[in-house]
């Protein structure tokens, strides 16, 4: 079995927090002492009454910065040679299963949330190993990311998911994203779920989910397509070109 994997989040808000330690999947796992999930407050390592932890710009500009040293006590705090650091920013690489897999060997995670116009850069080029983002927009805040990667991260930890299989079949594991679900009942408001699901016969199902998802992933995600062009079938490369010819 993995050794446990910990989570630190340096936070302004650590009661957000809360929901995911307190619900779900990661609070289970948390239960089972698959994973730790602790929050470092900011404030706390503030070197002034009023527990200021930014200040102006360098140069001028819009928002408050956080400070370097302030935010170093912070990390300092909690890190280990086994620490590995991630600040979140809109204008990190983006984060996604793959990268999630590699993290999720690893025994301490510290995630920098950032607030205002996020961290001092110097901080971050001296401690971070990694810049992150979430995607394409901006938050107010670095704690909703943190708790997307966290959840992310702990589904590929063995024993968090109750089945690890369920993890493998989801959207981007084979490339693709995953064909549509159908559940009870048969009928819903005059919709069928589709005949061949009901025929029991694992080739003829498997096959028509496979067309499903490069029908999905050819219409919302064309880039993930053309990413694994090369393993298409001849017969598949056709259908998604007919996808794309007459959408
Ligand atoms: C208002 S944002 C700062 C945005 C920054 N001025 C910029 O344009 O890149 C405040 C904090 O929210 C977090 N944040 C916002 N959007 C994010 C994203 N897409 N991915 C990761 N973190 C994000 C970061 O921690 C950031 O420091």
């Amino acid at each position: 079995m993995k050794e446990l994997l910990r989570f630190s989040a340096v936070t302004l808000f650590p009661e957000m927090f809360e929901t995911i330690k307190s619900e779900g999947v990661i609070a289970k796992a948390i239960k089972k002492n698959i994973i730790q999930l602790e929050t470092v407050y900011l404030r706390d390592f503030a070197d002034n009454i009023r527990k200021n932890v930014d200040d102006k710009p360098i140069g001028g500009g819009d928002g408050m910065v956080l400070r370097p040293d302030i935010t170093e006590k912070a990390i300092l705090s909690v890190k280990t040679d086994a620490t590995f650091i991630i600040n979140l920013t809109p204008s990190g690489k983006v984060f996604n299963n793959s990268i999630a897999k590699n993290i999720a060997k690893k025994s301490h995670v510290l995630l920098l949330c950032g607030r205002y116009a996020g961290y001092d850069a110097r901080v971050i080029a001296k401690h971070a190993h990694l810049n992150l983002s979430i995607g394409d927009f901006v938050l107010s805040g670095g704690e909703l990311p943190a708790m997307c990667f966290i959840d992310t991260v702990a589904r590929f930890v063995p024993g968090v998911l109750g089945n690890q299989l369920s993890a493998e079949l989801d959207s981007f594991e084979n490339g693709l994203l995953e064909a549509p679900q159908y559940t009870h009942p048969e009928n819903f408001s005059g919709m069928k779920a589709p005949d061949i699901l009901f025929s029991g016969n694992h080739k003829k199902i498997s096959d028509f989910t496979r067309k499903e998802q490069l029908k999905i992933t050819a219409q919302n995600r064309p880039d993930l397509i053309l990413e694994h062009w090369d393993s298409l079938s001849r017969q598949e490369k056709v259908l998604v070109e007919k996808i794309w010819k007459f959408s």
